[in-house]
């Protein structure tokens, strides 16, 4: 009644096509490589906070120091891993280290597809150092 050839190559097939996008990006490659970040060239070694923060938290910030300025005009943020003050600007703080904005903030967005509306406002550094 069961012709158990046929069953077999049925389940082979199937397991076979189910699994495909598996074995297709082993023998392919075709995981994209993350992008490599230029740093700021002006010396500084480390960021308004800890990197872990800043790689998982910048819009967080971004966002806790737009509303500070915004809501409150105090401008002065001080930094909880050095205690260094830092002037709470998009513009003049972020992006004076990071000038490199294409092979930095953009790099990373491209690679992630996200795309901030930030610069419709905000001046962008111009060109890359
Ligand atoms: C004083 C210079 C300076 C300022 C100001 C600064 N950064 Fe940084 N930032 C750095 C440096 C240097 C690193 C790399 C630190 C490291 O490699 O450990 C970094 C790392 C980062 C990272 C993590 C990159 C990675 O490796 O994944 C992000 C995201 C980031 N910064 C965003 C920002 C944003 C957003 C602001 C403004 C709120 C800002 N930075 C302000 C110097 C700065
Ligand atoms: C290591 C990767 C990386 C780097 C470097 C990076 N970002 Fe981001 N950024 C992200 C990711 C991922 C998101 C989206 C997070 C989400 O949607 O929750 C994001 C989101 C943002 C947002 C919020 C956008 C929105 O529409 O909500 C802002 C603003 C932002 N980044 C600014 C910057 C700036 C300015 C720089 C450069 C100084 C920078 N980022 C560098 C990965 C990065
Ligand atoms: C429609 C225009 C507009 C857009 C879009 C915009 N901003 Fe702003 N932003 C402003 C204005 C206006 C101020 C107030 C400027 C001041 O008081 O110095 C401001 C202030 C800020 C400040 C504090 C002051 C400073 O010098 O940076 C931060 C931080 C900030 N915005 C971040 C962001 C981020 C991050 C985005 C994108 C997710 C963004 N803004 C998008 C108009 C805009």
């Amino acid at each position: 009644m069961y012709d158990a050839g046929k069953i077999i190559v049925g389940i082979v097939v199937f397991v076979v096509l189910a699994t495909s996008p598996l074995w297709f990006n082993a023998l392919t490659e075709a995981t994209p490589e993350a992008p490599k970040l230029t740093l700021p060239t002006n010396g500084s070694t480390e960021c308004v906070e800890a990197t872990g923060y800043m790689r998982a938290s910048h819009m967080d910030l971004l966002n806790q120091w737009r509303e500070q300025v915004v809501r409150t005009g105090q401008r002065d943020y001080v930094s909880s891993s050095s205690g260094k003050v830092f002037d709470m600007s998009l513009s003049r703080t972020c992006m004076d280290c990071h000038s490199n904005k294409a092979d930095f903030c953009d790099a990373c967005h491209t690679y992630m597809a996200v795309s901030p509306y930030c610069w419709d406002c905000h001046v962008e550094p111009k060109g890359a150092n």
